[in-house]
């Protein structure tokens, strides 16, 4: 459904505005997309509060980045409301559907059959993001849910213009969605690439859409949608049933906290485990003062803090509806300090000297993230994804919907190596109903004068930019510097440091490899953050989007 009209990037500019008020209060929204943001915006015109605001973003990305995020979906919205202080993680993660099972993904030798969790129906878990915007919307918004997935039917409806990252997303999967019928038709044009600035029309989602507005939950996970999603997944070689469309529930969990230097942290519980990384990284690096050791030094206490709470992650991280999952001792400052104890400044710790057994697990390349917060401190961070840049690349045809590929999140097999590295433990083996173990970190960071709501995509990598982006926070910089910190990474497996080009010194490649670390620059540079920061004192409210994306940040004045 792709139009070429190179005007087309004018539509961005009518829709937008930049005078919004939610109960009469200044807000900041940054999001990945420019009609997201706007649409954000135009939800608190007509009267509603931030959390309206985030179902009005959520769905509006689930039409203008379909690479990312969308109903075949799922993620976390952190929720933060001020007058009586209330905070909840809404787990609006995908669950694997009822007949999936450990070896679904191995050959009869009990091998890896590459790609099935990847590529195709198979691949797609039990989206939970419709779920979630109904959720927010009427236990947290004061509007009508149809009146916040407007915007984001209208962009289905109207069209908007493509821009450069969709098509770079869509050269990523072009070959996959080939395949697809019900998906080229959708993103390709006459099966080949668009131009850029096309315009991208949705009828078929937008339909879908409509049926979550006017029946709620049941516009999705029951009626003609659920038997359409059903019956085509099921052609297509997935494994759906109306059983699980119909008991998919979304849960919403107590966000886990931590303490560093002052700063409160709260951010994604398990099913994700950017939380508990990022608070044991923090608690690890607690013990330094940073802003006085040279930056080679300061750089290998960041990165050994990373190898020791990925590790972590590696051996206890699952879905917690399923596993029992050590929280209160990952999060325990004397834990940390015993961790702490094992790290040297002068030397790296290779990762095959941290015990416990490993398995192996990929992780995509796309999702989305955005942040809002208002002048009295209301605020939401949502990380949402389909997994891979157009998930499975599978559209059962006539919902328009994009199906995750989430079920990759999972370890398919213990032990085994795949192309991304990233390693997982049995703590996150296939099983029926349950979730796939994530890296989004919808964050919230908070002084006795500050709060700042962040996050961003990047799987892996997720967590290490929120990491960073913390840390620049505790330096005291603003979120234009947060979203712009060149970007190093460690995940404990592989053993290596990736960096962003140019994120190191020529310098510090050496003083950090003399120290026995492996180097590796990315292919690209990576993540999307959005951030928005609050002032208490003044309530003066700013916020930023990464360059790397094309977002669009605004404070509503
Ligand atoms: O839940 C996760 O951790 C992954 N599915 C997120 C994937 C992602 O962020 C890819 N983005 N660039």
């Amino acid at each position: 459904m792709l139009k070429k009209r190179y005007t087309a990037i004018i539509l961005i500019v009518v829709f937008f505005s930049t005078q919004a008020y939610a109960d009469g209060h200044k807000v900041a929204i940054a999001s990945a997309h420019p009609l997201a943001t706007a649409a954000g915006f135009e939800i608190l015109d007509k009267g509603g509060n931030v959390f309206d605001a985030a179902v009005a973003v959520s769905a509006a990305l689930a039409v203008v980045e379909p690479t990312g995020s969308g109903l075949g979906g799922g993620g976390y919205w952190l929720l933060h409301r001020e007058k009586d202080g209330f905070e909840t993680l809404i787990d609006g993660r995908e669950k694997a559907p009822l007949a999936a099972h450990k070896a679904m993904y191995l050959d009869k030798d009990g091998q890896v059959i590459p790609k099935l969790s990847l590529d195709g129906a198979l691949a797609a878990a039990i989206p939970g993001m419709p779920a979630g915007l109904v959720h927010l919307s009427e236990k947290y918004g004061k509007l009508p849910l149809a009146t916040s997935l407007a915007p984001a039917i209208r962009y289905a409806q109207t069209g908007y213009a493509i821009g450069d990252r969709y098509l770079k997303m869509l050269k990523v999967r072009v070959e996959l969605i080939k395949q697809y019928p019900a998906t080229a038709a959708i993103f390709l044009d006459n099966g080949k690439l668009p131009q850029p600035y096309s315009i991208l029309r949705q009828p078929d989602l937008a339909h879908t859409l409509t049926q979550l507005a006017n029946s709620g939950r049941d516009g999705f996970y029951s009626g003609c949608i659920a038997d359409k999603l059903v019956k085509g997944v099921n052609k297509a070689g997935g494994i759906w049933t109306k059983e699980d469309l119909e008991t998919y529930q979304i849960a919403e969990r107590k966000p886990v906290t931590g303490q560093y230097k002052g700063i409160k942290i709260t951010s994604a519980s398990p099913s994700s485990s950017g939380g508990i990384v990022l608070i044991e990284a923090l608690n690890i690096l607690s013990g330094y003062d940073l802003q006085k050791t040279d930056e080679i030094t300061r750089k290998h206490l960041i990165t050994e803090a990373m190898r020791r709470a990925y590790h972590d992650r590696t051996l206890y991280l699952g879905d917690a509806d399923f596993i029992d999952i050590p929280v209160k001792r990952l999060l325990n400052e004397d834990y940390a300090a015993g961790l702490r104890s094992s790290l040297r400044p002068d030397k790296a710790l290779p990762s095959e000297m941290l015990s416990g057994e490993l398995e192996q697990q990929r992780e995509g390349t796309n999702t989305t993230h955005f942040s809002i917060i208002d002048e009295e401190g209301n605020r939401v961070a949502a990380t949402l994804s389909i997994n891979f840049p157009f998930g499975s690349g599978f559209v059962v045809a006539g919902t328009g919907v994009v199906l995750n590929d989430e079920m990759d999140d999972f370890s398919s097999l213990p032990g085994a190596m795949n192309g991304y590295g990233l390693v997982g433990g049995v703590a996150n083996a296939i099983a029926p109903g349950k979730r796939m173990l994530s890296s989004m970190t919808p964050t919230f960071l908070e002084t006795d004068t500050q709060v700042a709501v962040l996050g961003t995509p990047g799987g892996s990598r997720i967590i290490s930019m929120v990491l960073l982006a913390a840390l620049d926070f505790a330096k005291g910089n603003g979120p234009e510097s947060w979203v712009q910190v060149p970007r190093f990474h460690h995940q404990f497996m592989p053993d290596v440091i990736e960096y962003e080009k140019g994120a190191l010194s020529d310098a510090e490649i050496t003083g950090l490899a003399a120290k026995g670390h492996q180097l590796k620059v990315a292919r690209y540079a990576y993540g999307d953050m959005q951030a928005v920061l609050l002032n208490k004192a003044n309530k003066s409210l700013s916020a930023a989007s990464d360059k790397r994306g094309e977002g669009r940040a605004v404070v509503g004045h």
